[in-house]
């Protein structure tokens, strides 16, 4: 049956990422029976430039029709000034708002041959796969009241409320559980129950759930910023991680520099069974590199890969495709970002072009 992928390349490198993906899309489309039907859209700077919005609603009723999405990046300068909630970063949190995609999955994995890569040492690192569970669609990102009051005196107020409720903490709880069960059994849950009641509230629930459904999963919270710093000294103690929406944002920036490459790391966010995933590179918009052919493709057909798990049903394909990256990163085929003193770095079309060459060699 014929399924349909929402392609929203986006601002910065998004565009030439995302080029690299689609290459392996057609080409398992042809040799692998995928029959996958592409729709193009535009989000955040671009869309704003063509339509005055980083999201037009035409173009997020197409990602809900859509069996998954995937997305490159926003943002940059040329859009500083404008409007909040026109601002190219609006057009991706209206899309995982609309969707009720709450349970983002951040993976940070340490590949053998890039253990070098990373800013910390090899024997700290190596081996190292990480899960982050982010809380998505709640929390400071949503809560009200919010905003920018002038009280009049010269003085200004900027409010922004982080809010959870036991439902959504729940819902992202059990994703996390589920996961850990098929990884190695253990989860960390994170948030600063020592100075918010919003995080009293979880480590409660969190809690409760536990004692419920999943006590064969080993469960231990943290502070956050334990949590930050006991990712620096020993990343190996933790496999899920599940955390509130801007503490998972934080931590998993961190848990991403980990692995020295950025550029290697794919995400999905998903919601209700039925609602399409969200699949985008964990790195940003990268305006300094765009257009030069310098950005590592990687983590946008990464993302392509779970979307070929989680939303269409085509694992072996995404066993495939891990196997091909795996396979090209052991034969030192790099990108500048993980390209160190050793290796010449080739383009990101090169890369593209590497990933099919092991897939048809496969
Ligand atoms: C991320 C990004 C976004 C976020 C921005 C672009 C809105 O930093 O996906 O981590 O803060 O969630
Ligand atoms: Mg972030």
């Amino acid at each position: 049956m014929t399924k349909t992928l929402m392609i929203l390349p986006g601002d910065g490198i998004g565009p030439e990422i995302m080029a690299e993906a689609e290459k392996v899309i057609f080409w398992m489309n042809e040799q692998c029976g995928l029959d996958l039907e592409i729709q193009r859209g535009l989000i955040g700077g671009q869309a704003y430039d063509a339509y005055g919005q980083p999201l037009a609603d035409e173009t997020l009723a197409q990602c809900r029709k859509a069996d998954a999405i995937l997305m490159g990046a926003v943002g940059g300068p040329k859009w500083d000034n404008v409007e909040y909630t026109l601002r190219p970063e609006s057009g991706l949190l209206k899309l995982r708002k609309a969707l009720d995609l709450f349970a983002n999955l951040r993976p940070a994995l340490v590949f053998d041959a890039l253990v070098d890569a990373s800013t910390l040492k090899p024997e700290i690192v190596r081996g190292l796969d990480i899960l982050i569970v982010r809380e998505l669609t709640g929390g400071v990102y949503f809560g009200q009241p919010r905003g920018i009051e002038d009280l009049g005196n010269g003085e200004r107020r900027g409010v922004n409320t982080q809010v959870y409720t036991t439902s959504e903490i729940r819902r992202v709880g059990r994703v996390a559980f589920e996961l850990a069960r098929k990884r190695s059994g253990k989860v960390h849950s994170c948030e600063k129950a020592n100075v918010m009641e919003s995080g009293k509230l979880w480590r409660e629930d969190i809690t409760a759930l536990h004692a419920e459904a999943y006590t064969d999963v080993q469960l231990e919270h943290m502070y956050a910023d334990n949590c930050a710093m006991q990712l620096l000294r020993n990343p190996s103690q933790f496999d899920v991680i599940v955390t509130d929406n801007l503490f998972g944002d934080i931590l998993s920036d961190e848990a991403a520099m980990l692995t020295g490459s950025l550029g290697m790391l794919p995400s999905a966010s998903l919601g209700a069974p039925d609602a399409p995933g969200l699949y985008e590179p964990v790195h940003g918009s990268a305006p300094d590199i765009a257009g030069l052919g310098k950005a590592n493709p990687l983590a946008t057909i990464l993302s392509f890969s779970m979307a070929l798990r989680y939303s269409l049903e085509r694992g072996d394909l995404a066993d495939m495709l891990e196997k091909a990256v795996q396979k090209i990163l052991n034969d030192g085929t790099r990108t500048a970002d993980i390209a160190g003193d050793t290796h010449t770095p080739i383009s990101t079309a090169q890369m593209g072009d590497a990933v099919i060459e092991a897939l048809c060699a496969a």
